[in-house]
């Protein structure tokens, strides 16, 4: 489809459609998400005072897929994402570059390097002065201290890549910072999440605040958090990055969205994940 044409597509289910009420499954919130029977994962936490009351409890996404979808989440040898997860880890160790490096010549095992790096992404590059996400940094030392090329961001090499960093700190509560440098960004982010734009004057709100757990057509609507990035699309076989969502979300809200890894989809990432603040790190989640 074109982007007109799914532009129109979801308009048409809001107008024709409208929310679907719950009556088919609510989200299951007495499910427990442990992974390999050993990674308990925090799914539900109180929201941060900062949501200033907006939602009662804070819910991953994972609550909201049916069992089958869930159970795949819950089991390595199951996930298909792991597949995606094997890729990053050679790369991890594979030279690129006129400087003759791998990731791991500076970082060493992925393990230790990249512990924790995920759950507290985006945030403020002080020698950049700029907030930068995963993608960035990673690009940064491509290009910079490998002498290699930049990834887009949107294509295998990189999703592979955030997908083995981000399984490094699966089970560690997101932790992003909004203060300091970063407030801004945040203020930026938070206004574009509750302006109503387009034709039906939508925000990302009226979906993923007012309207969870209801449907819009097929799809169980979440709370819309950031923890389980990058996703596992079955119906895409393949990863979705962050900013492939978020691009895909806003577009449905205006007639145009932001480039993927521009200064506005930054600062929506750190927003939305701010509000996901304490859920686990799920990277890589299963959706449908
Ligand atoms: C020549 C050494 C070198 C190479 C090669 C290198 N990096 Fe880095 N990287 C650094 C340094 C130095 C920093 C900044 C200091 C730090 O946070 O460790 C950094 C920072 C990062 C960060 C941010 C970490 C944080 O906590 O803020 C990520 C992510 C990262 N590198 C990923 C990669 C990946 C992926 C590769 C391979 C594609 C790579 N790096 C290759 C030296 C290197
Ligand atoms: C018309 C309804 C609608 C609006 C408006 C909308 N989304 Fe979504 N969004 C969806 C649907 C449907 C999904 C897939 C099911 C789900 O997880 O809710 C989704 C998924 C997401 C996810 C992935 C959640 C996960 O756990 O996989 C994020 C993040 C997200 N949206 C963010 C946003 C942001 C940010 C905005 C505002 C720019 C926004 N959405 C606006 C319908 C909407």
């Amino acid at each position: 489809m074109t982007t007109r044409a799914k532009k129109t597509a979801v308009l048409a289910a809001v107008m024709t459609v409208g929310f679907g009420g719950a009556a088919m499954a609510e989200p299951d919130l007495d499910a427990k998400l442990v992974i390999n029977d050993e990674l308990e994962m925090t799914t539900i936490v109180e929201p941060a005072p900062y949501l200033d009351g907006a939602l009662d409890q804070v819910i991953s996404g994972w609550h909201f897929r049916d069992a089958a979808t869930r159970a795949m989440e819950m089991d390595d040898f199951e996930n298909p994402a792991m597949n995606f997860v094997e890729d990053g880890l050679a790369a991890w160790d594979a030279v690129d570059g006129t400087e003759g490096k791998s990731c791991a010549s500076c970082h060493g095992a992925i393990e230790e390097g990249m512990r924790g790096v995920r759950a507290v992404m985006p945030k403020y590059n002080e020698e950049a002065g700029d907030l930068w996400s995963l993608e960035e940094y990673i690009n940064d030392c491509r290009v910079n201290r490998m002498g290699a090329e930049a990834w887009n961001w949107d294509k295998t090499p990189m999703k592979v890549m955030t997908a083995a960093i981000g399984v490094q700190s699966r089970g560690m509560p997101v932790n992003v910072a909004i203060d300091g440098p970063a407030r801004p960004y945040w203020e930026q982010g938070k206004e574009m999440f509750y302006a109503r734009t387009g034709l039906l004057q939508m925000s990302c709100a009226s979906c993923h605040e007012e309207n969870y757990g209801n449907y819009i057509r097929a799809d169980h609507l979440s709370q819309g958090h950031l923890n389980g990035f990058p996703t596992l699309r079955l119906k895409k076989g393949s990863l979705v990055s962050t900013h492939n969502r978020l691009f895909g979300c806003v577009r449905d809200t205006r007639a145009e969205s932001y480039p993927k890894g521009s200064a506005e989809l930054k600062a929506l990432e750190l927003y939305v994940a701010s509000r996901g603040n304490g859920l686990s790190v799920e990277t890589p989640a299963v959706r449908p």
